[in-house]
């Protein structure tokens, strides 16, 4: 069999279970099963496959199949302009969380230098993102996950900035280290009791810690602002990622707790995302 034969086999495949990127899939799982890139592929779709590579390509396949995320089997994810190494241990990276780097790049001038804390990193996606955009800036980044960690700092050194970032296995709660000009989290925000009417491939595959808001959905929102409100310069900025129906709520907990709302960015869907504040 040959590239594209076995290619319209999975596509065929995908699609009787309803996975949503059947072709993509497709050929990005027989890129890896090769280990050729997706462009060489495409070139070659007349390449005749050995059995041995057939066998691979369809245990791939047969991982799809059941739901698993793309993104666990390569073993990467692309978010902004770098691809972060993910696994099991953490949330893949979302497009819509890159509006908080879009709000960052904003408020950080390109020569200045301010300390960035990042609050639950997951992959790292964030503040790598951030200290590779502003070089002379420093992080750090937290997070109640060991393995987490591990994976964030791989991430930052295979872009070599692993010395500018510190990263630190701890629970928002019990991290009292330093004063920084910025903070930004994509904290837990789900109600728990949503997360089983999650789709599949993030209710069975994503990490629950990563995703479970608690019972109402604020109890990390809550910690992330009440711990940024000690640790913030005066004047500093907390941007924050949430759920579109926690706009108001968010709001009402930032002033609480002496912030200034100074703006609610809505993703591409229209869908309230981010929340820019200052430490008054
Ligand atoms: C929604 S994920 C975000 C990951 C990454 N920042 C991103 O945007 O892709 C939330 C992260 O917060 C971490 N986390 C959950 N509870 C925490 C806590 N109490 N203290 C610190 N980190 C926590 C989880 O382990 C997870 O990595």
């Amino acid at each position: 069999m040959n590239c594209t034969e076995v290619i319209s086999n999975a596509v065929y495949i995908l699609k009787e279970n309803l996975i949503k990127n059947p072709y993509l899939d497709s050929e990005m799982l027989l890129s890896k099963a090769l280990k050729i890139k997706r462009e060489n592929l495409l070139t070659n779709l007349n390449m005749k496959l050995t059995n041995e590579d057939i066998i691979k390509f369809n245990k791939l396949i047969e991982r799809t199949k059941k739901k698993e995320p793309i993104a666990y089997i390569l073993g990467y994810k692309s978010f902004w302009k770098s691809n972060f190494k993910v696994n099991h241990d953490v949330l893949i990276p979302r497009p819509e969380t890159e509006h908080i780097v879009e709000e960052v790049l904003k408020i950080i001038p390109k020569s200045a230098s301010y300390n960035v804390l990042d609050i639950g990193t997951g992959s790292g996606c964030l503040i790598i993102s951030i200290i590779l955009e502003r070089k002379r800036s420093r992080g750090t980044a937290i997070d109640i996950s060991k393995n987490a960690i591990n994976i964030a700092k791989y991430n930052a050194k295979i872009q070599h900035i692993g010395n500018r970032i510190k990263f630190v296995n701890s629970s928002v709660d019990k991290f009292h280290r330093g004063k920084y000009d910025l903070i930004i989290s994509n904290p837990p925000y789900i109600k728990n009791f949503r997360i089983n009417y999650l789709e599949d491939d993030v209710k069975l595959y994503e990490p629950k810690v990563a995703l479970d808001g608690g019972v109402d959905g604020y109890s990390n929102i809550n910690k992330v602002i009440i711990k940024s409100s000690k640790l913030l310069k005066t004047k500093g900025k907390l941007i924050l990622e949430i759920d579109d129906k926690q706009k108001n709520t968010t709001n009402k907990i930032l002033k609480q707790n002496g912030f200034y709302t100074n703006k609610i960015v809505k993703d591409l869907a229209k869908k309230y995302r981010c929340i820019v504040s200052t430490k008054i």
